[in-house]
C-alpha cells in the first residue's frame, strides 16, 4: 500500500525526537505522534473540539483515585483493553483465551474445599465443575483458581456494603486429576461505572454500559502462564454487545438445566440446578 506523504510539521516533530537514546521509547513517540497528526488532519479536527478533548481527558484523571482507575475504563471501552490482550496473549489455538481482569478484582478470596458453595445471596444455583488440562490433555493438578462475579443486584461484594463477607468469590485448588468444582448462582448481566466521563462519552455515542453475565477466573499454576479469563453465559441479551468487549465467542458457555434429583442430592443443591461442565486449557510458561 503506497504510504501518504507526512505532513511537513509532522516531520518536524519527528525530527526533534531524533536525539533520543531509548530506542523503544523513540519508536512508540514517533508512531504516536505520527498517528496523533494524522487523525486530527483527517478529521480537520476545531480548536472547539481539541478543547472538548483536553477537558474529557482532564475530567478522566480528576475521576482516578485509589480504587476508580477511569482510564483503565476509557481504554476498556474503546476496545483497546482487548486489543492489548489480543496482541500479548496470542493462544495459538490450543489454550484457553484469556479475557479482561476488570476493576472488581480483588486479593485475599479464601481458599474453600472442592465444590465449595461460594453464594451468600439469592440467585439461580448452578454447578460449575470441570478439569484443568495442559496442551496435550494432561491434568493440571494443584493449581489454584480463583473466581469472582455479581450478586443478583448486578454488583460485586466489593462495590456493596449489603452483600455478606466473601460473597460470590473465592479460591480452589485442581485435585490430582486437574479436577475442579464449586457451587454458585448464574451471574447476571450488569453496568460498568457510568457515573464518569466514560458513562458520558458512552451516552454521547449512542451506546450501552451493559456487560453479559460472566464469572471471572484467575488460574495459576507453576510451570503454566497464568490464565485471566471469564466465561460469559449464552442468551444474554448482551452476549453480542459486550461494553467491553472482553466475550469471546470460545468463552461463551450454556448453563443446562439438570433435573437429576440423586445428583441435585450429592451437591446439595435443589432440583433442577443449572450445571456448567467446562475445561481450561493452560499454556506451558516457556523457559
Ligand atoms: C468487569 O468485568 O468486572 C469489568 C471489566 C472491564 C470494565 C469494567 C468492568
Ligand atoms: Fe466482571
Amino acid at each position: 500500500m503506497k504510504q501518504s506523504p507526512l505532513h511537513p510539521l509532522t516531520e518536524h516533530v519527528l525530527d526533534s525526537m531524533a536525539g533520543c537514546a531509548d530506542g523503544r521509547l523513540k519508536e512508540i513517540m514517533r508512531s504516536l505522534v505520527g498517528h496523533l497528526h494524522a487523525f486530527a488532519i483527517d478529521i480537520q479536527l476545531t480548536g472547539d473540539e481539541w478543547r472538548r478533548g483536553i477537558d474529557f481527558l482532564t475530567e478522566t484523571g480528576q475521576k482516578c483515585d485509589g480504587i476508580r482507575q477511569e482510564f483503565i475504563l476509557l481504554s476498556d471501552t474503546l476496545g483497546l483493553s482487548i486489543v492489548l490482550d489480543a496482541i500479548n496473549h496470542g493462544h495459538e489455538g490450543h489454550s484457553t483465551e484469556s479475557s479482561l481482569l476488570g476493576p472488581f478484582y480483588r486479593e485475599g478470596a479464601n481458599e474453600e474445599a472442592f465444590g465449595a458453595n461460594i453464594a451468600r445471596t439469592e440467585g439461580e444455583p448452578a454447578l460449575i465443575h470441570g478439569r484443568l488440562i495442559d496442551e496435550h490433555g494432561g491434568p493440571v493438578a494443584g493449581a489454584l483458581i480463583e473466581v469472582w462475579q455479581t450478586a443478583n443486584n448486578g454488583m460485586y461484594e466489593g462495590q456493596d456494603m449489603d452483600q455478606p463477607e466473601s460473597n460470590l468469590r473465592g479460591k480452589f485448588r485442581s485435585g490430582p486429576n486437574g479436577e475442579y468444582a464449586f457451587r454458585t448462582i448464574k451471574p447476571t448481566s450488569y453496568p460498568i461505572p457510568t457515573d464518569g466521563p466514560v458513562g458520558k462519552m458512552l451516552l454521547a455515542t449512542g451506546r450501552h454500559p451493559m456487560r453479559p453475565g460472566h464469572i471471572h477466573f484467575l488460574i495459576e499454576a507453576p510451570g503454566y502462564e497464568t490464565l485471566t479469563t471469564a466465561l460469559y453465559s449464552a442468551r444474554d441479551e448482551y452476549i453480542e454487545s459486550d461494553a467491553v468487549f472482553g466475550a469471546k465467542p470460545s468463552l461463551v458457555i450454556d448453563y443446562v438445566s439438570n433435573d437429576n434429583a440423586s445428583a441435585a442430592g450429592k451437591w446439595d443443591l435443589p432440583s433442577p440446578f443449572y450445571e456448567v461442565q467446562r475445561d481450561f486449557v493452560l499454556c506451558r510458561r516457556s523457559a
